[in-house]
């Protein structure tokens, strides 16, 4: 009991401060953009105050001509007072607009560069559609609460402070009156607010299924295509509509019985105060110009208060989204401490070395050295883990036993860590080309190259020839992944934007599958005949490669055995 009573205490605070560091972390990002967002209230204040005094003035002109007199100049302050108005209406909705655009493209360029600067197995655990849910939609709710909602909120109540005033002074009893039903819109606020940010939360994750349902089937829509799945997909896609649209539906008819419950409590308030000047007007204990400022001001009471019941929900969905932004904001930061070894030759030394993306182990205890400039073919049956030795080599995936060190000719060495990608090439498994021009994917292993350097990657990876016969060669545009390209030109290309960097170690995995064995031979020939000589790691199912390599690895049951030929 007592357990469970601490649990139930303990997560009450987790939850506080959950919501505490949203809140830091909002305040914190908008500080640099409190000027503007202090300048759009200032304007909504001074709007504020000018209808007050509108409404004040035209008392007087009412009161004027109910004793007969009517005052040209004084309507004719109104009329300006009304441009002004305008004006300020105008002036303030650009500054917002500009605002709301600079602050949610500011949180995006964050976000993306946490992404980037993230490990890449927590990021993996994303789909990327979430992904671009939270950069898109939940962001843009972000930006506008702060932009547009807070600067409303305060100059809801400040509208509300000074009518509450104007009108007390005027006539206490009909203010008071005004108020009255006030605490119940707080008190409905809060019961609703907790399941109203439930639902929030389930309108976005609904969004993100959606978006990841688009960009996956998009992306693979040969596939859609060549499993005649069109109408599947087009169903799939209906249904996931359908659910947002639940969520959205469940979300919009709480907001709705809030906001009709506040109505109908301030309708009631309007009715009652005014019945009571109605009464005194009757009395003749007020005039008509007071009944008149009081029908206009008690409007401006309600006016504000439903506005900030209405501004509930939306700063509901404010903290939700907030969130679901921050949570990609907590990922921690890949470490980067290189110790600069020198890098001109480097090898690989692993010290038993065990892995596993989950319980189930694929790497046991595994020990082996590639010396600088030895070229090592790590060879094995499909799934058996030879992608995940190369993970772990590049830091992307790491392991809480074991140690690898990259070793050079002077007897140093250096842990494993995102900065050692500096000295390494790597050409991934399968097809990981950019759309843009050949020349901007080659370009993309090192953006200074020189038209030589291109080139020179160019002949290494075979690619020379077919790159010239392309409609306009380097600068011919290809599509996402590669499209316009074979399977084996795109890998070539892959081939070239490693090799383009000169590192002292290389990194093949599979990257020559869909080479034809003469072309794959000459690519091969080409990265040994590279000088000076480079270390070089080739996972390849081909004999006739492993015939250029100095030594074979094999990777079998996890563990991993030197294969004497
Ligand atoms: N991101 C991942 N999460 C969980 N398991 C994975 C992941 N990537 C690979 N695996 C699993 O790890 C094992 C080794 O995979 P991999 O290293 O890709 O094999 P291969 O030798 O074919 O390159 C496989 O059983 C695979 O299912
Ligand atoms: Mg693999």
């Amino acid at each position: 009991m007592k357990v469970t009573m601490m649990g139930k205490l303990l997560k009450v605070i987790k939850k506080c401060r959950n919501q505490g560091s949203y809140l830091v972390w909002l305040v914190s990002y908008s500080l640099p953009y409190i000027p503007k967002i202090a300048l759009v209230m200032a304007l909504g204040i001074v709007d504020t105050l000018l209808s007050v005094g509108l409404a004040i003035i035209l008392k007087r002109i009412i009161d004027g001509a109910a004793s007969g007199g009517i005052n040209g100049e004084v309507i004719l302050i109104y009329l300006g007072g009304v441009l002004l108005s305008m004006l300020i209406g105008a002036i303030s909705q650009l500054i917002s607009t500009v605002l709301n655009e600079k602050f949610s493209f500011g949180i995006r360029k964050q976000i993306y560069d946490k992404i980037v600067r993230s490990y890449w197995m927590d990021v993996k655990q994303y789909h990327t559609g979430d992904l671009l849910t939270r950069m898109t939609s939940d962001t843009e709710i972000v930006s506008e609460g702060i932009v547009v909602l807070i600067p409303t909120i305060v100059r809801l109540f400040i509208e509300l402070i000074i009518t509450f005033f104007t009108l007390f002074y005027f006539e206490p009893s009909l203010a008071v009156f005004a108020l009255v039903l006030a605490p119940i819109s707080c008190l409905i606020c809060f019961i609703l607010g907790k399941k109203l940010k439930k639902l929030q939360i389930k309108v976005q994750e609904s969004e993100s299924k959606y978006r990841s349902f688009i960009q996956e089937s998009l992306s693979n829509l040969l596939i859609v295509k060549a499993f005649a799945n069109e109408n599947n997909s087009v169903e799939r896609l209906g249904e996931l509509r359908q659910e947002r649209f639940n969520w959205v539906f469940k979300k919009s008819k709480m907001s709705l019985v809030s906001s009709a419950v506040l109505s109908l409590s301030f309708q009631l308030g309007y009715i009652g105060a005014f019945t009571i000047g109605a009464f005194l007007l009757a009395k003749k204990a007020i005039t008509f110009g007071t009944m008149s400022v009081f029908m206009t001001l008690v409007n401006r009471i309600q006016a504000p208060i439903l506005a900030l019941a209405h501004t509930i929900p939306r700063i509901i969905s404010v903290l939700a989204s907030a969130g679901r932004v921050i949570e990609l904001q907590d990922m921690p930061l890949e470490i980067s401490d290189r110790t600069y070894i020198d890098t001109t030759h480097v090898g690989v030394k692993v010290e038993k070395l065990c892995f596993g993306y989950s319980d189930d182990i694929v790497l046991d205890n595994i020990s082996f050295t590639v010396k600088p400039g030895e070229f090592v073919a790590v060879v094995g049956a499909s799934g058996i883990g030879k992608t995940t030795l190369i993970r772990l080599i590049m830091s992307f995936i790491h392991s809480a036993a074991g140690s690898i060190q990259f070793i050079n000719n002077k007897g140093e060495s250096e842990n494993v860590n995102a900065g050692v990608r500096e000295f390494i090439s790597y050409v991934p498994q399968g097809n990981t080309l950019f759309s843009g021009t050949v020349r901007d994917n080659i370009q993309m292993g090192k953006l200074t190259a020189t038209e030589d350097e291109i080139q020179e990657a160019l002949n290494l990876s075979a690619s020379a020839h077919f790159v010239q016969q392309l409609p306009h060669g380097l600068d011919t545009v290809i599509g996402e992944k590669g499209h316009g390209l074979s399977e084996g030109q795109a890998q070539r290309i892959a081939i070239a934007r490693a090799l383009i960097r000169k590192s002292p170690l290389l990194i093949l995995d599979e990257a020559t599958s869909a080479l034809d064995e003469p072309t794959e031979l000459k690519v091969i020939e080409g990265i040994r005949s590279q000088k000076p000589r480079i270390t070089c790691l080739i996972i390849s199912h081909r004999k006739s490669v492993l015939g250029y390599c100095d030594r074979e690895l094999q990777i079998d049951n996890k563990k991993i055995s030197e294969n004497i030929a």
